[in-house]
């Protein structure tokens, strides 16, 4: 039987590209929605990869998720924790609650995703933790203290985790894109958008793809020796 993964938010934007590339790599895989019920269908009918919903944010919710995954497709063997959310204000009007649903969604998120799947690795002495960070994890960024904050946790996490899961066969590392052409960069007012297209010596935005292809390498089987590391993928903005 060939190798399951768990794609969170998995049916749009980057963790779309990232579902359909580990498909063409061979994997069974569950791609993981919160709340975009017509997006995620058409998503299923375009690729046939099936859908889960839930909530990240929700320990209790991720836990019988991820059971719902594994009794239909087997034991999870890759997990990429992609869900992500922003809430961008300048740090003087930011609320506590633009900040707690991004802690929850992103970093929280991390931890109930991986946590229900880290037993079940270690007892099978195989598993690939990728988180998708973020240049803002590295860089921090004007308007998302919140966002930042947990992206530069995600590196922590990696770097924790790949120490923990190492004598049983699980890596566990993360990458960090630039500014890519999804929802969430378009949701940037115009001209806040050109001027970081300005930044980035490539002159354009990135790709889901581009951040696709570093995930599928990842996951590998052949990719064990790599661990704890962080890919950039951000056409040059930022160097760490
Ligand atoms: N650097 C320095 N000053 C800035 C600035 C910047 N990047 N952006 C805005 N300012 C200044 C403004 O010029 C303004 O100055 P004045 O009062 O002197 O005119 C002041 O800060 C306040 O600006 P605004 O009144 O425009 O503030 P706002 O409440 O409208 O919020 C913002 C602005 C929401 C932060 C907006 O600038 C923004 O959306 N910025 C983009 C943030 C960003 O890059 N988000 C990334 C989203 S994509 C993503 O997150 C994916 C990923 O991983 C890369």
């Amino acid at each position: 039987m060939g190798r399951v993964a768990l794609v969170t938010g998995g049916s749009r934007g980057i963790g779309a590209a990232i579902s359909k590339a580990l498909q063409a790599a061979g994997y069974s895989v569950a791609a993981n929605y919160a709340g975009n019920d017509e997006a995620a269908a058409a998503f299923t009918a375009e690729t046939g990869i099936k859908t889960y919903k839930w909530n990240v944010a929700d320990y209790d919710a991720s836990a019988a998720g991820i059971a719902a995954v594994e009794a239909e497709l087997g034991p999870i063997d890759v997990v990429v924790a992609n869900a992500g959310i922003t809430r961008d204000a300048p740090f003087h009007k930011m609320t506590p609650d633009q900040w707690k649903q991004v802690i929850d969604t992103n970093l929280t998120g991390v931890f109930n995703t991986v946590h229900p799947v880290w037993p079940g690795m270690r007892e099978r002495k195989f598993g690939r933790v990728v988180v998708i960070s973020s240049i803002n994890g590295q860089k921090g960024q004007f308007g998302q203290v919140n966002y930042a904050a947990t992206k530069a946790g995600d590196l922590g996490i990696v770097k924790s985790l790949a120490q923990e899961g190492a004598r049983f066969g699980i890596t566990a590392n993360a990458i960090c894109p630039g500014y890519i052409a999804t929802e969430m960069v378009m949701a940037v007012p115009e001209k806040v958008r050109e001027a970081i297209i300005g930044q980035i010596p490539t002159g354009r935005l990135g790709e889901p793809e581009e951040i696709a292809r570093c995930v599928a390498f990842l996951a590998a089987d052949d990719a064990g020796f790599i661990n704890g590391s962080t890919i950039s993928a951000n056409g040059g903005q930022f160097f760490v």
